[in-house]
Formats: structure tokens, C-alpha cells, sequence
């Protein structure tokens, strides 16, 4: 309809993830088929199928349930599964991508239906095909995941194996990882946010070896192809901005990556709020932060 009649279109999944104009013209689409189901592979592996509109925490505590192993560390993310590959969701020490098997879509020009393998939706951290050459081009339908039924638990990130007994099940480490999330982060339908606001910044590693002679305890994640990982929460951190407040957004008072709305404002201010902090961290530490919430309905200034 929207194509004949040549109106924008604009499809949501949970809202999560985006920073919303005032007003979104032509027609806006929300999937809400969201239906699933097991597949058993020939050995101990589990395909998952997942329609677009599930939620995805409830996804995954459905699944830890049935001990299925490869997700639990991406519990309480908000959000649905169609938007999951977007991003790229990960936390924890893992990424959707290591689970997922293939992506199937609709080209919103014509209707083509289209089946993605994992390799095809070129992934990155926090990205992915969907936010390049095909952004605003398909819609995704469903996933599908491979899930092992052998315990695989992913301890290795922060304080997550003191929070668990020696061979937690899968439920254990959802439970685990929601109650660190509650912790440190806000939650939406409380107090508005779209989770971390910038992306970690991947530096050169002489970059990096600068920044450790002055900041010798700085968090730092060298990577594969030689650059180093920073967090973006800790460089705000230093800055002295936890918790610091402007009228209707402020930076959260125990997670500085994450950038909270207390009501009143709208999305021009809260770019202007951000490019703000951008603009301290580049002062001070010459590091760029680059956003990372998608724009609908609203014009990039960054
Ligand atoms: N840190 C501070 N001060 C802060 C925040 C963080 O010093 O205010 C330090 C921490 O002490 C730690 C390091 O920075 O040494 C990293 O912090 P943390 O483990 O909290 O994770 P993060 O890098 O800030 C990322 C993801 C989160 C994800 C967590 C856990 C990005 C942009 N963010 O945050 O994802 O939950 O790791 O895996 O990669 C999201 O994308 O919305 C999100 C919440």
C-alpha cells in the first residue's frame, strides 16, 4: 500500500533502539507475528525459528528453560527478534552472530522474499549489513538460531562466574547476567533511554599505548586486526559526568554510556546533550565517539 500510494515507510521492531522524531510521516509498520519453534539437528545442535515480532528476552528465557545453550548471556536486552541482527545485539562476551544461522527478509521494493546466511549480513561489532547497503531496504521475517544442548557457559566477562556456582545451567546465567543488567542499567519503561549510547571505540594500538603511559588502569580490549577496544563508559566516567544532568536528559548515574530522558525533551536536544559529551571526550582524551541508537524521523547533526 505504502508503495503504491508512495508513502515513506517506517517499520519498528520493540522501539528500543532508536531515537524518534516528533512526528513520523507515511506508514509505520510493527511485525507482530511472532510464533517459534525447534528443530533438532543431527547432533547435540537446535535450530531455532523465530518470527520477527517475539520478544527477545522472552525468547531467551524460554529457551534457557528447555537448556539450550548459546544465548543466555544476551538476557534482558530489550527489544524484538527482527531487530536483533541490526545491531548485532552482544553482551557479555558474546554477539547474536555466533548463533545465528541465516536471516530471512522481504525487499521492500518488490516483495522478494530472501534468505541471508550468517556470512551474507556482514557483521561487526554493534553492526551489520542491515545498517549499511541495506538499510531502510528490507524487512526482516525471522530468524533462525543454532542452539547446542551441551553446556557451553561464557564466563569470562566482568564479575559473571562469581555470580554462578560451578556448572550453572543456562537459566542460572540469564538470571545472572538480568540481575547485573538491573544493577547497572535503567530500565526503559521507567526512565527512557535506548541503552549505551556510543559505541565502544576501537583505537590504533598506538593510540591505545598513549592513553595507557597517562591512564595506566584504563579498560582496554585489543582486538584481532591489532586495534584496541576503549570504553566509551569510562572515558565519560573520567570526565566527571556520571550522573550530570542538563534539564530533560542526563547521563546515568551508575552506567555513563548510557544517556537517560527525564521527560520534556525532544530529540534535537538530546543530539545537542550528546554531541556535548562527544565533544568533552575528544577534548580530553582525543578519542571519537561515534552514536550508537539509529535516527528515524529525525536529521543527523552529529
Ligand atoms: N566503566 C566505567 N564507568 C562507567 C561505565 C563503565 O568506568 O560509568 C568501565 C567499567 O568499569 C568497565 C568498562 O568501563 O571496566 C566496561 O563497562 P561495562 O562492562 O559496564 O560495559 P560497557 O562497555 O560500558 C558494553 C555494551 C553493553 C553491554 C555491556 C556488557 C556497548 C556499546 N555496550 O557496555 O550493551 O550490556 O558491554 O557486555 O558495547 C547496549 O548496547 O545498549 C548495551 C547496554
Amino acid at each position: 500500500m505504502a508503495g503504491e500510494r508512495h508513502w515513506p515507510l517506517t517499520l519498528l521492531g520493540g522501539g528500543s533502539n532508536l531515537i524518534l522524531g516528533e512526528y513520523l510521516t507515511g506508514l509505520v509498520v510493527q511485525p507482530t507475528f511472532a510464533a517459534w519453534w525447534l528443530e533438532q539437528g543431527r547432533d547435540d545442535t537446535v535450530r531455532v525459528h523465530v518470527e520477527a515480532g517475539m520478544d527477545w528476552h522472552a525468547l531467551v528465557m524460554a529457551l534457557v528453560k528447555r537448556e539450550l545453550w548459546g544465548i543466555e548471556n544476551l538476557a534482558l536486552i530489550p527489544g524484538h527478534c527482527g531487530a536483533a541482527p541490526i545491531q548485532n545485539i552482544g553482551a557479555y562476551g558474546v554477539e547474536l552472530a555466533e548463533v545465528l544461522e541465516s536471516v530471512h527478509l522481504v525487499f521492500l521494493e518488490d516483495g522478494r522474499k530472501a534468505v541471508l546466511s550468517v556470512a551474507d549480513c556482514a557483521f561487526g561489532y554493534r553492526d551489520s549489513i542491515f545498517k549499511g547497503e541495506l538499510e531502510g531496504r528490507v524487512a526482516i521475517t525471522k530468524l533462525v538460531l543454532r542452539l547446542s544442548r551441551q553446556p557451553r557457559p561464557r564466563l569470562d566477562y566482568g564479575d559473571l562466574a562469581k555470580r554462578v556456582g560451578p556448572s550453572p545451567s543456562a537459566r542460572e546465567v540469564a538470571e545472572a547476567v538480568s540481575q547485573v543488567r538491573r544493577e547497572k542499567l535503567p530500565d526503559p519503561l521507567k526512565l527512557g533511554n535506548a541503552g549505551s549510547f556510543f559505541k565502544n571505540p576501537l583505537v590504533e594500538a598506538a593510540k591505545a599505548q598513549a592513553l595507557l603511559s597517562r591512564y595506566p588502569h584504563m579498560p582496554h580490549f585489543p582486538q584481532q586486526d591489532g586495534s584496541v577496544k576503549l570504553a566509551a563508559g569510562w572515558l565519560i566516567d573520567q570526565c566527571e559526568l556520571k550522573g550530570h544532568r542538563e534539564g530533560a536528559f542526563g547521563i546515568h548515574e551508575r552506567q555513563a554510556l548510557v544517556l537517560v530522558h527525564h521527560g520534556g525533551g525532544d530529540a534535537h536536544g538530546l543530539l545537542a546533550f550528546a554531541n556535548a559529551i562527544a565533544k568533552r571526550v575528544q577534548q580530553r582524551f582525543g578519542v571519537s565517539l561515534e552514536r550508537e541508537p539509529r535516527l528515524v524521523g529525525v536529521a543527523d547533526t552529529a
